[in-house]
């Protein structure tokens, strides 16, 4: 696509010589970090804040994905910063008037507007957000997360001019033999966007996945850059949106590259969700096989749409001896057009369609690829012993992303012909109320009854920047004008 009169935007810059300024969340899941915390700060003191931004940056806490996908170079403990619109307003960064931030960025998650249009229960029963207007409670500025490995926690420069407004504890049991489980016992983070020509963190030394040597249904997972990255070209083949500031000025890098405030950026949506073990216990325990089911799952296998241990639910109930095998590159449509396995409303079917939404495989494909998330979010362990998911999905268009993801197919009550259910998982709908997951082909009765199995208590959106853009934040000067 060609933009007139704007000759920044004609090439996106080489994501491959740009990897030294991506912050490290984007390009791995850190999985040899096992313990971790995500700090909500507000900022008391700009100045004050800024210098200590600005410590994080010189002693090299902030890491990039340079340095995580070189084994070599992989540090032992790391931090990701990221500011929410009003974050940005206090440190003194001013959009410039012609590129200005996207507005479901610039109203907040916490915002009323955002709770109606993503179908979300009233903000006052949140605890924390990115606006100051939920429960009274100050707005968070900065999301500061913090990985290390299991043991005890290597330290951070002291905050200064900020305030703790939330601190969740990543807790490292939730990783059993090196893999995620999220606190009912399901492995996690398994089905992930590929970012085509980013260098994966497992130690190959390939560049990207390479789509020609993939079979059809992995090729469904390698997602362009711009979705997940700002200034590269998105699944439209165009550049993403890249917003700038006032008094922005890099040293050129490249030829023609997009040289605005947010390229190598991303936006994190950010959502603290309690989980009910005890809830969800009862449900699976309740209903422990279904009769019937074709796929000899259990009720909380059926609502997640995958077996515990990964596998999909097409594969056997026993597993084959030797290691678990969580292939991720299976489809919908050939061998489960009406959901008689894995139920249409499922959380993995809800928040990922595959080919089923369109009219074709392909056409289906399509369509899912704009509406990918790369999550990013750790199982917490509170002091009182409740648990549950800092749920983290980074991409570069909160509305065609995220957004989409929860009001068209998470919390639509109508999805995929469906009447009166959301996600069984972590939907809203009814949440007081009985809530149903229907099961396709069942002879006795058409729906599982559940109880609410999680509880959202706050979110918030941040734009993580990229690190020069890091330090152009730490290191701005002029006091906004308040
Ligand atoms: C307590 C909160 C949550 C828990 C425990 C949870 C758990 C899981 C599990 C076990 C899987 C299957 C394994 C995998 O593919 O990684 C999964 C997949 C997924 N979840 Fe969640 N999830 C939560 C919240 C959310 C939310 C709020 C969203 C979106 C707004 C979401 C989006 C997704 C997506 C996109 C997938 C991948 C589906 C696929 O591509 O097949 N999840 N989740």
């Amino acid at each position: 696509m060609h933009h007139e009169g704007d000759p920044t935007m004609i090439l996106a810059p080489g994501l491959d010589e740009q990897q030294d300024d991506i912050q490290a969340l984007l390009g791995s899941g850190l999985g040899w970090l096992k313990a971790s915390r995500f700090r909500l700060l507000t900022i008391t003191d700009p100045a004050a804040a800024r210098r200590w931004l600005g410590e994080l940056a010189t002693k090299g806490l902030v890491a990039s994905v340079a340095q995580v996908i070189d084994r070599a170079l992989r540090p032992q403990q790391l931090c990701a910063v990221a500011f929410s619109h009003a974050g940005l307003d206090r440190l003194g960064v001013t959009p410039a008037e012609d590129f200005p931030f996207p507005t479901a960025f610039r109203s907040g998650q916490g915002s009323s507007l955002r709770q109606s249009l993503l179908r979300d229960p009233p903000r006052d029963e949140w605890q924390w957000s990115d606006c100051s207007e939920v429960a009274g409670v100050a707005a968070a500025h900065i999301l500061l997360g913090h990985w290390w490995p299991d043991g005890a926690e290597l330290s951070l420069p002291a905050l200064t001019g900020v305030a703790t407004v939330r601190e969740v504890n990543g807790c490292p049991r939730f990783f059993n033999r090196g893999f995620l489980e999220e606190p009912f016992g399901f492995r996690d983070g398994l089905s992930q966007p590929l970012i085509l020509g980013l260098r994966p963190d497992d130690g190959s030394a390939a560049p990207g996945p390479a789509p020609s040597t993939l079979r059809p249904e992995a090729r469904d997972h390698v997602i362009a850059a711009g979705e997940f990255i700002l200034g590269y070209r998105n699944e439209y083949n165009e550049l993403s949106y890249c917003p700038d500031v006032q008094g922005w000025s890099p040293p050129p890098r490249g030829p023609a590259a997009c040289s605005r405030f947010a390229l190598n950026g991303s936006y994190l949506a950010v959502r603290e969700i309690e989980q009910h073990v005890e809830a969800y216990r009862a449900f699976d325990r309740g209903r422990a096989q279904v009769a019937g089911c074709p796929a000899g799952a259990s009720a909380g296998e059926l609502m997640m749409g995958r077996r515990r241990d990964g596998r999909p639910l097409t594969s056997p109930a026993e597993p084959p001896p030797g290691p678990v095998d969580t292939k991720n590159d299976f489809r919908y449509r050939v061998e489960d057009a009406q959901g008689f396995i894995t139920p249409p409303g499922s959380h993995v079917r809800r928040s990922n369609p595959r080919d089923t939404l369109g009219h074709d495989v392909a056409s289906g494909i399509r369509s899912a690829k704009l509406h990918r998330l790369l999550r990013r979010g750790r199982p917490f362990r509170r002091d009182d012993q409740s648990v549950g998911m800092f749920f983290i999905a980074c991409n570069t268009d909160l509305e065609r992303q995220f957004e989409f993801v929860l009001q068209r197919w998470i919390h639509n009550p109508g999805f995929a012909g469906l009447e009166q259910q959301d996600d069984p998982l972590v939907g809203e709908y009814g949440a007081r109320a009985r809530r149903n997951l229907s099961l396709p082909g069942l002879p006795a009765g058409q729906c599982l009854s559940l109880a609410s199995l999680t509880t959202t208590v706050g979110g918030g959106y941040f734009f993580l920047p990229g690190l020069r853009a890091f330090k152009f934040i730490a290191q701005v000067r002029a006091e906004p004008a308040r």
